[in-house]
């Protein structure tokens, strides 16, 4: 969607629809014109409490002539002392969710104007842009029904800088596409979305934003002795790969991020196979990988002054005669030995020679994201991803990147006691130990493989994809992680 800027009075602009952000306590100026305009419908909407102004909701009136803007567009923001950065987001993508209904396809907004101004700006495009995605790739029917965003318009006071709002917009509007980018992967079918497409996918990304580029082939992997990813790749013909991205914003020896991704684009389970039901949403599970895209793109993109590495570990996890089954005994890249006890459990496979390799970079950090375990779910839900590591300043630094951005993240424990149940008889270690506690067990064996690089690990398996649709993230592919990491990232 283009954004573009305008001086303009709100009460003077012409266009389809004008959105205004609605305290429930409080009315600021432009509501009581647009009241007076209106003849005093939002007094009256506000009286019968057909619209009071509550968080997320919307209510859509034609002004008949009233007012140059032909609809308006009421957005709730709650209690006026409440407003943070979240809420105005979400307001902005509740604001063009709204519209996609009515299919209103471009529309001017004064919400940036109820927050604070260091901020609003960006949080409005931010909502607005995340908010308004869909995925209709694979819709061929009614083509004329289907439904486009045009732009909008961000009305500003007189006097505002054009040239800086115009570069807070664009760089909004860059991680935002880095957003899309990870959805979009996501969201693709596993018969599309393969470890060669992503290998494909990477090597533009490369290519567009000059950055180093390499990918292990199923030979190389196995020359190098990758072979816990090799194992979880053989019970398929899509062939295991590791992708490498490296970008470079600063000089050369400063220590470079590197960032780690999941990437199993079907995860069937393979021999110890999933129940059916509900088994086509593992076409997720290369949502980690996605992240690191997105983030990767969003970085090159914005030309932040870092090293950067990405590392992406893809396979798809299937049953077959040539795979790895329960009993097996691997020797990962490492040199660590794994006793197979559960092939679902095949991220952590994957997953511990990318962080064997990420380790040659010598990083500053390393920060890996899976969707990791069931058990993150049945902890967290949707509304947080997992977080564990074993350096508190990159912890740290994650929750408050976390929590500025929106993408939530909740630390769970990594204490040594819960590595008893992963020792095994025959190996060093076993890839899958009891049932509880399962994300931390999880991170406990990824623990095994950074040695002291500082590490933190992001479980993204409840928060990846959601059911119902969001105000920044309609339901399907949220592609968390990217501004997660583009937060935290910003700050170093
Ligand atoms: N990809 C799954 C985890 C997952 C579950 C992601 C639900 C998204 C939604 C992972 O590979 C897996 O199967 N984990 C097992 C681990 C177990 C076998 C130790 C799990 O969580 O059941
Ligand atoms: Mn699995
Ligand atoms: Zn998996």
């Amino acid at each position: 969607m283009k954004i573009d800027i305008s001086t303009d009075s709100p009460l003077k602009h012409t266009s389809p629809a004008l959105v205004v952000g609605c305290f429930e306590d409080a009315r600021d100026e432009l509501f009581t014109a647009c009241d007076k305009a209106l003849d005093g419908c939002l007094d009256r909407l506000a009286v019968s409490r057909e619209f009071s102004g509550k968080v997320n909701t919307t209510r859509l009136l034609h002004t008949l002539g009233r007012l140059p803007a032909e609809r308006l567009l009421l957005v709730g923001l709650g209690k006026r002392s409440e407003l943070d950065n979240e809420r105005l987001r979400q307001a902005a993508g509740t604001a063009v969710q709204a519209l996609r209904v009515a299919r209103v396809a471009s529309f001017a907004t004064v919400l940036h104007l109820s927050g604070r101004p260091e901020a609003a700006l960006e949080l409005v495009c931010e909502g607005t842009l995340l908010g308004s995605y869909c995925f209709d790739r694979y819709k061929t029917r009614d083509r004329d029904e289907q439904f486009g965003f045009e732009g909008m318009t961000l009305l500003l006071p007189k006097g505002s800088d054009r040239k800086i709002t115009r570069s807070r917009i664009e760089r909004t509007s860059v991680v935002c596409q880095g957003v899309r980018l990870a959805r979009d992967l996501v969201s693709q079918p596993g018969n599309v979305a393969t470890p060669a497409f992503l290998a494909e996918t990477a090597r533009e990304l490369a290519k567009q934003h000059k950055l180093e580029f390499r990918v292990y082939e199923y030979e190389e992997l196995e020359e190098l002795g990758m072979n816990a990813l090799v194992a979880v790749g053989k019970g398929s013909s899509e062939l295991p790969r590791l992708i490498v991205l490296e970008y470079r914003g600063a000089g050369q020896k400063d220590r470079p991020v590197v960032i780690i991704g999941k990437g199993i684009t079907f995860d069937s389970g393979g021999i110890s196979i999933k129940p059916g039901a509900g088994m086509e949403e593992m076409k997720t599970d290369m949502a980690g990988s996605a992240a690191v895209l997105g983030a990767m793109q969003a970085v090159a993109g914005l030309k932040l002054n870092i090293n950067l590495v990405g590392i992406i570990a893809t396979a798809e996890n299937m049953p077959d005669g040539k795979a790895y089954k329960p009993g097996d005994v691997i020797t990962s890249f490492s040199g660590t030995t794994i006793e197979i006890t559960n092939t679902d459990a095949e991220g952590r496979m994957v997953l511990c020679d990318a962080l064997h390799y990420a380790r040659r970079y010598k990083p500053s950090a390393m920060i890996d994201l899976a969707t990791l375990t069931g058990a993150c779910v049945v902890a967290l839900g949707h509304e947080a991803s997992g977080l564990m590591g074993n350096n508190r300043h990159l912890v740290n630094s994650l929750k408050l990147a976390g929590e500025r951005c929106g993408e939530r993240v909740w630390e769970l424990p990594l204490w040594d006691s819960y590595g008893e149940t992963m020792k095994s008889d025959i190996a060093d270690l076993k890839n899958a130990g009891s049932r509880d506690g399962g994300s931390i067990t999880a991170g406990w064996f990824l623990k095994q493989f950074v040695g002291a690089t500082h590490w933190a690990h992001l479980d993204i398996a409840g928060t990846a994809w959601v059911d119902k649709s969001r105000p920044c993230a309609p339901k399907g592919a949220t592609g968390v992680g990217v501004r997660l990491l583009i937060e935290y990232l910003n700050c170093l």
